[in-house]
């Protein structure tokens, strides 16, 4: 096989070299560099040419896209979410969708707990006090914050990134509720209703994926329900939560903070109201963002493009009913 008889692939954005090795010598690589600012008209360009799709989650994969994808047989996304892939307009195409779980679980956990430390104990505000000259004394009522230990803390979706919080909780000496369509049976957490989880909760920390039923899903009358000194915490998605809603709980002290990883839209706009409320915490989505996690992400959606362009079954899969009736190797 000459180089020109592999396989294309369009890959959305560029990556660092050693994470993407193995797919050398298996297919030609397209790298869509404009796609990276959300410019999808690159991958427009040549998707009826490509075999393979490599995306990361800003990068929609819709009808509109998948119309001119006359030759795509794999699409591999370089995360465990998949709301960024219309997956039905993939299965109907017979098109599997790789996405990679697992290997970002610690690392988000581990950034869910960052957040919620520093809301917790004011870290925003006192670093920028100390910045700012505002450190005149050691204040005896200076920066006080909410103690964990003891505190109960509510998590919405235990699946692994939610079981992974919740074993740093214990070891904080938190109180653990979830709640969940499935009962958990990692856990001997109590399993609860949403409103009965909100105020019950210290601090509520969300681990859901985005979908018609989580849309939203914290709004004006959920945040109400929640104690006027509880934290609330997303490293999920940024549809999950209403952010107006969020925007105006803060500013009526209806919650006492909010640390976001995720935000609806992203980026977040600068001149966005809840950059302004001083317990409001926002970070450019960066749950995953280790050195380690990263690389082990882009290696796993190397492995399931390998495997689509292969025929094979992808290692992990988003949509396994396309192979009901294919012949797998
Ligand atoms: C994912 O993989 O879905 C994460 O949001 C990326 O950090």
């Amino acid at each position: 096989m000459t180089k020109n008889d592999l396989p294309l692939v369009l890959i959305s954005h560029k990556l660092p070299v050693d994470w993407i090795t193995s797919l050398s010598g298996k297919c030609r690589l397209l790298i869509c560099a404009e796609a990276s600012t959300n410019n999808i008209s690159e991958l427009t360009r040549y998707i009826n040419q490509a075999e393979g799709l490599f995306t990361l989650l800003t990068i929609k994969v819709d009808e509109d896209l998948l119309a001119g994808a006359t030759n795509l047989r794999v699409v591999s996304n370089m995360a465990a979410g998949v709301d960024n892939i219309d997956i039905s307009a993939c299965s109907r195409r017979g098109i599997p969708v790789g996405n990679t779980p697992g290997v970002l679980t610690e690392g988000t956990a581990d950034l869910t707990f960052a957040l919620l430390l520093s809301i917790a104990r004011n870290l925003p505000k006192a670093t920028e006090d100390a910045k700012r000259g505002n450190w005149k004394t050691w204040s005896p009522t200076g920066w006080l914050g909410a103690d964990l230990s003891g505190a109960t803390l509510g998590i919405i979706g235990m699946g692994k990134i939610g079981q992974a919080v919740a074993r740093r909780a214990l070891g904080f000496g938190m109180q653990i509720i979830y709640m969940d369509t499935q009962p958990c049976n990692e856990s001997e957490a109590s399993r609860l209703a949403i409103d009965e989880l909100l105020i019950r909760s210290d601090f509520v920390s969300l681990h859901v994926p985005f979908t018609i039923e989580t849309r939203d899903l914290i709004n004006a009358e959920k945040l109400a329900l929640m104690k006027s000194t509880a934290f609330l915490i997303n490293t999920s998605r940024g549809q999950v939560v209403d952010l107006d809603a969020l925007n105006t709980a803060l500013r009526e002290g209806k919650i006492a903070g909010a640390a976001l990883d995720v935000t609806n839209p992203e980026p977040l706009p600068p001149d966005h109201p809840l950059y302004q409320v001083p317990n409001c915490l926002i970070l450019p989505h960066i749950g995953s963002a280790t050195h380690h996690t990263r690389r082990r992400m882009a290696e796993l959606a190397c492995a399931n493009l390998i495997a689509g362009l292969d025929g094979k079954q992808l290692p992990h899969c988003v949509n396994p009913e396309v192979y009901q009736s294919k012949q797998l190797p």
